[in-house]
């Protein structure tokens, strides 16, 4: 057993866990540090719901990474800054791509596969934004497998505890030795198999939590994605930066259905086009890479293209593509369209844009390290810098990796350092009853996922920002006064979030008067000279959020 736990028979509530590192999170950027450390260290690994259920799973393209020779390191850059709108980060875009051959091959070590071509090698599949053949894929399915590899490995691991249905609620303080500031020493977690919050205690907590798309009422992410460890460490004093470029996939299908599936970059990587109802190609006519151009730049262009003609959806072409290739380059694809009577070898797929990748989160070094001492942020939750106003495709698991490996190092530099944790304050819930009125939380929910829709979409205006401010105000008001008074479940925890993460996102995008990468209003079409990241502070709108806290 690595962890010690307070568990006696007749004493269920206000349980008590203690490993010396506690990791929020299963998916790319969680898993990879957890396996890190745990020949050294005793870890809790927490996800909300099963092991596989977050993004990492359902990630279609591949991880972006140098390894062909006629590729550079020099270009992978570039492509991610001239992708990222002038907003990244130049050092910390350098470190990802410069460590990226270093963590694939550790991947590969843990037994990851990915694709091969006639003669072995690897096979590069291309995605938008990139110059040349560089994203390294496992067919179409490429988060599975790199899911199934880390799991494998985190389950079998005897210093690695698994907490499957556990939903951090919020993390645990205390101040730190001889100073007056506070450090992360663990988190309140709401246990869904026995229904009651217990306390996680560690010397050092990482946030792996990941993105925040489920703001948005069509997205291609899993409903976990709901930005709990960004509010989380907003609650406890952490910047959060970039909140307003939320990515919008251009292609994702359109049918009464369909839950948004993803109809992966690498189709049009592979040569698929984008065409009208009338079977024009228009993508053209919007940029020199037509249909390989930023995501943000081709979700833009869908979106004027369906507003114009009055449209619902454009079509996905890869008809022109031999069945055989299509089947062996797409086969996740293939068989999702074929549910819904769509055959890709021979149909033109209906496809529109959906809320995809939250570009910002809380603020991090090149260590993961946030603001709150001995607490990490990692993943899609994290602001690296890597990312800009716009990421670049297949970039993503390759920030996981390489944050999942520089963290870990940290951890492992500072760890002996840090005193144990002191035994956190119970979880009171003797103010608190059952509600009777959940249809409060579900009312609140599609309220806010369809305002953020409407109003904080792919195309904005000061106006409607300041509608969808002064909706989520009032929806903050209601649910933390319904937090206040009721037992907590994951829904509720799910909707206080959202909900703050929305007031994030359009804090965020209010504070931006220009249009770069995803962020576009028409209030402000044009590119201000000086680049700028959005950077919120928790404590200057302290007198305005009510941060309703227990215990
Ligand atoms: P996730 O994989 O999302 O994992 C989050 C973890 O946190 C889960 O285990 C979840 O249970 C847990 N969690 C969340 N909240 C809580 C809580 N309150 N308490 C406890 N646990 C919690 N990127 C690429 O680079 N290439 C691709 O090809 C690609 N394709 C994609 C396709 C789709 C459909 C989607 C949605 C995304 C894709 N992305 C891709 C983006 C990429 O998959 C994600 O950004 C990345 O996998 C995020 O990994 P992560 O480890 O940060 O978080
Ligand atoms: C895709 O396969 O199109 C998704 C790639 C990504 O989001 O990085």
């Amino acid at each position: 057993m690595p962890g010690s736990s307070n568990e006696t028979a007749n004493q269920p509530m206000n349980k008590r866990y203690t490993h010396d590192v506690l990791v929020i999170g299963s998916g790319a950027a969680g898993a990879s540090l957890a396996l890190r450390l745990a020949n050294n260290y005793r870890v809790a690994v927490l996800s909300k719901g099963p092991l596989r259920s977050g993004s990492t799973w359902y990630a279609q393209g591949g991880v972006a990474v140098v390894l062909d020779d006629e590729d550079s390191m020099e270009s992978h850059v570039q492509d991610t800054l001239v992708a990222g709108g002038g907003l990244c980060h130049e050092d910390a875009v350098r470190f990802t791509v410069e460590n990226g051959p270093t963590v694939i091959n550790w991947l590969v070590e843990m037994g990851m596969d990915f694709t091969r071509d006639e003669t072995g090698e690897f096979h590069l599949t291309r995605e938008g934004g990139h110059s040349h053949r560089r994203i390294l894929h496992t067919a179409d399915a490429t988060g599975k497998a790199v899911s199934t590899t880390l799991i494998e490995k985190l389950i079998s691991h005897p210093n690695i505890e698994i907490f499957e249905d556990h939903i951090i609620v919020d993390l645990i303080t205390q101040s730190d030795h001889n100073s007056r500031k506070l450090r992360c020493s663990g988190a309140y977690v709401l246990d869904r198999n026995h229904d009651h919050v217990c306390a996680f205690e560690a010397r050092c907590v990482v946030l792996a939590t990941g993105g925040a798309s489920k703001v948005y009422l069509y997205t291609s992410s899993p409903d976990g994605a709901t930005g709990d460890g960004i509010a989380a460490a907003w609650r406890k004093g952490c910047r959060i930066a970039n909140m307003e470029f939320n990515q919008f996939h251009p292609t994702c299908l359109f049918h009464p259905q369909s839950r948004a599936f993803l109809l992966t970059e690498a189709l049009r990587g592979e040569g698929a086009y984008l065409r009208l109802p009338n079977g024009e190609r228009f993508m053209p006519r919007f940029h020199e890479r037509a249909e390989l151009a930023p995501r943000d730049i081709v979700a833009r262009a869908i979106d004027h293209e369906m507003k114009r003609l009055g449209s619902d959806c454009v079509y996905l072409d890869i008809t022109h593509k031999s069945p055989e290739f299509i089947a062996s380059h797409f086969p996740t694809v293939m068989e999702e369209c074929l549910q819904y009577g769509i055959d890709i070898t021979r149909d033109q797929v209906p496809v529109v844009p959906a809320a995809h990748y939250t570009c910002g989160g809380v603020l991090t070094d090149l260590n993961g390290r946030t603001d709150l001492k001995n607490l990490y942020a990692i993943g899609e939750t994290a602001s690296t810098g890597l990312h800009g106003a716009n990421r670049m495709a297949s970039n993503s698991l390759l920030e996981c990796l390489v944050f999942g490996w520089s963290a870990a190092e940290h951890i492992r530099q500072v760890i002996d350092t840090i005193p144990a944790p002191e035994q956190a304050q119970p979880w009171d819930e003797s103010r608190v009853t059952h509600s009777d009125e959940d249809v409060v939380i579900s009312h609140n929910w599609d309220e806010l996922r369809r305002f953020m829709w409407d109003y904080v979409g792919i195309v904005r205006t000061g106006k409607r920002l300041e509608r969808a401010e002064h909706r989520i105000k009032m929806l903050i008001r209601e649910i933390n006064e319904y937090y206040r008074n009721y037992k907590i479940s994951r829904d509720l925890i799910e909707l206080r979030n959202l909900a703050l993460v929305a007031q994030l996102i359009i804090r965020s995008a209010q504070q931006r008067k220009e249009s770069r990468g995803l962020h576009y209003t028409l209030d402000h079409p044009d590119l201000s000279p000086i680049a700028q990241d959005t950077i919120l502070v928790p404590i200057n709108y302290a007198d305005q959020d009510i941060i309703v806290s227990r215990p």
